[in-house]
């Protein structure tokens, strides 16, 4: 209890000491911290002060110099202040940082410098600045540099800061940032560059950084992206794009990270090589001329995201050398060409989603060399044309489930052989798609289909070599509902030719009263042949066919 008593007494003498020898830049306010009652807040805003006051107390924790005009921040102004944990110099008019001006400031919570007049950070300005021990997520400790007419980031500006986040932007200056530039950060929780009209990154930018947590570049247009420009970030969690224009991606333009490998995959063992798996590479909204092969080249990246962009062209291998992978999402793109091998390299990713893109034509071999991808799903959106290549599904040897489905306003065109080499494909559905004539070898070479579902594509003809010429090819068909056969003598034929070809099968027709009428192999009413029958011409051709593309596909 004494020693209780002692302790309050000290603290109140402290504190009372503290008021009363304390120096106060003159008419700046200036009171104790009510957190640390031996630290002072200062704030001298708002007094037209056009340099720094010299009379700074070292207990000074937070100073507030903001709407001022003040121009030039001198070497070691804050030299004596070492428990500076605020520092707003934000709405002055300040050009010039000499190097090392923020020399000494181990404990930043925010450094404040919106709204000045900085147009170059030049080498050291903002060098070895720290943020508190205890800067978190929660409590982030950060630099912003938004909202001043920043043209360069030369080489250094920003090395060896620690602990801390680093917000540029906000300004209608383009932006250059040199090689080196944050060389030796560490445990940066973001870098985050928004809205500049156009960004620069010379390549090795990041040489020597360590755990920089969130790369977020947004609202920009970004000027090529050379080989190896993000080489030397170690220890990343994500690397996230938003609204970018890119102007053009080197092939290894994304490679030379390493990522934060996620304990989930420590725990998750679904192959060796993946337990260093970590990370998330995002990008959305953006428009991306050429995603370039090997673009990711050699990381250990566990998620690729991209979603909602404009992507004119996938290049062959784009995906090449994720040897940890485990999910590829690709939702909601508009997507130009898919070239050959685009997904070639993928092998054994657990999850690959191809949703909701608008994709305007899958080539041949777009799949080529794939492993491991048991089911996708190819979904149309409204007012989409989707063309499927010859051979489009080449490659997927070990596909299992194969989903493709219109929506209104969609076209879908299947050239010929679109379906070859589908060999291992157990179920493929086919729905509100219109085939109003399924043509001869429509379906050739899937040679091991179990389960062909037709459903709401109002078929009305099918040629007796739709199926290919192969009997048992296909164990069991359903033409259920939606589709518009006739019950007539042509539909009995084609019921004794699937007789001969599927153990099982279901038919659904439309009678001469509109009614539905379901068949089956061992169904009693199939239709007769009582009336005159009309052999319809096929045409030779594949008929173009209305769909939108959303393309899905999963691995187990
Ligand atoms: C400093 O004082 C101004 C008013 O004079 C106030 O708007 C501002 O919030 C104060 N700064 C801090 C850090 O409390
Ligand atoms: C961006 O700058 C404009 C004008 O300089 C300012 O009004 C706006 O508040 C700034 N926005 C952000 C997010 O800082
Ligand atoms: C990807 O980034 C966008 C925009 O920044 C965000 O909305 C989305 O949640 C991110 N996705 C993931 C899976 O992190
Ligand atoms: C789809 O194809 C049709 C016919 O080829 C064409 O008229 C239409 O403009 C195409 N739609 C789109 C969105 O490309
Ligand atoms: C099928 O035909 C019906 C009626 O003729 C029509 O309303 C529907 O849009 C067609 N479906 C497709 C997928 O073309």
């Amino acid at each position: 209890m004494s020693q209780l008593l002692l302790l309050l007494a000290s603290a109140v003498l402290a504190d009372s000491a503290l008021t009363t020898k304390y120096n106060c830049p003159d008419r700046c306010h200036c009171h104790p911290s009510s957190l640390k009652q031996q630290r002072l807040v200062v704030n001298c805003s708002n007094l037209d002060f056009e340099e720094i006051p010299r009379d700074l107390d070292p207990a000074t924790l937070s100073l507030d110099l903001s709407n001022n005009h003040i121009q030039i921040i001198e070497k070691g102004s804050f030299d004596n202040l070492p428990y500076l944990s605020t520092l707003l110099l934000n709405n002055n008019r300040i050009r010039t940082i000499d190097a090392h001006a923020f020399r000494n400031l181990n404990n930043i919570r925010k450094l404040d410098l919106r709204g000045n007049r900085l147009t170059t950070l030049g080498p050291d300005t903002l060098s070895r600045i720290q943020g508190a021990v205890d800067c978190s997520h929660l409590d982030p400790c950060s630099i912003n540099l938004q909202d001043n007419p920043l043209s360069v980031v030369e080489s250094y500006a920003l090395s060896w800061c620690k602990r801390l986040s680093l917000i540029f932007g906000n300004s209608t200056t383009e932006l250059v940032v040199k090689a080196y530039a944050f060389y030796g950060t560490e445990d940066i929780k973001k870098i985050a560059i928004t809205g500049v009209p156009s960004l620069y990154l010379e390549h090795r930018i990041f040489t020597n950084t360590d755990q920089v947590k969130l790369l977020e570049i947004s609202h920009t247009e970004l000027k090529t992206i050379e080989k190896f420009t993000f080489e030397g970030l170690t220890n990343v969690n994500e690397i996230r794009f938003s609204h970018v224009k890119f102007e053009k991606i080197h092939e290894f333009g994304f490679s030379g990270i390493f990522y934060t490998p996620s304990e989930i995959s420590q725990l998750t063992s679904y192959s060796g090589a993946n337990q260093r798996a970590g990370g998330v590479f995002n990008i959305s909204q953006s428009i991306i001329p050429v995603l370039p092969s090997d673009g990711f080249r050699d990381t250990n990246l566990k998620s690729v995201i991209l979603a909602n962009n404009q992507i004119d062209l996938i290049k062959g291998y784009a995906f090449r050398g994720l040897h940890s992978l485990y999910c590829l999402e690709l939702t909601d793109n508009w997507v130009g060409t898919i070239k050959p091998y685009a997904f070639g390299s993928l092998k054994n990713v657990p999850r690959v989603r191809l949703s909701e893109n608008r994709l305007s034509h899958l080539v041949e071999r777009a799949f080529g060399n794939s492993k491991g991808i048991s089911k996708l799903s190819l979904h149309a959106k409204r007012n989409t044309n989707l063309s499927l290549g010859s051979y489009s599904f080449s490659g997927l040897r070990d596909i299992q489930t194969l989903d493709i489905k219109g929506a209104p306003g969609s076209r879908f065109v299947v050239q010929k052989d679109a379906f070859h080499d589908l060999g291992g494909v157990n179920t493929l559905q086919i729905a509100h798609v219109s085939l109003p004539t399924l043509a001869k070898h429509t379906f050739r070479g899937l040679n091991k289909v179990q389960i062909l579902k037709l459903e709401y594509c109002n078929i009305s003809h099918i040629d007796g070599l739709a199926f290919g010429g192969t009997p048992g090819a296909v164990a069991v068909i359903e033409l259920n509902e939606g589709n518009s056969l006739p019950c007539d003598c042509e539909t009995s034929k084609l019921l004794r030719d699937f007789q001969s070809r599927f153990s099982r099968f279901t038919v659904t027709c439309v009678t001469d009263h509109s009614a539905i009428k379901v068949l089956k192999e061992d169904s009693s009413d199939w239709p007769t042949c009582d009336k005159g029958t009309s052999i319809h011409v096929l045409p030779t051709y594949w008929l173009s066919l209305v769909l939108l593309a959303y393309l899905t596909c999963l691995y187990t």
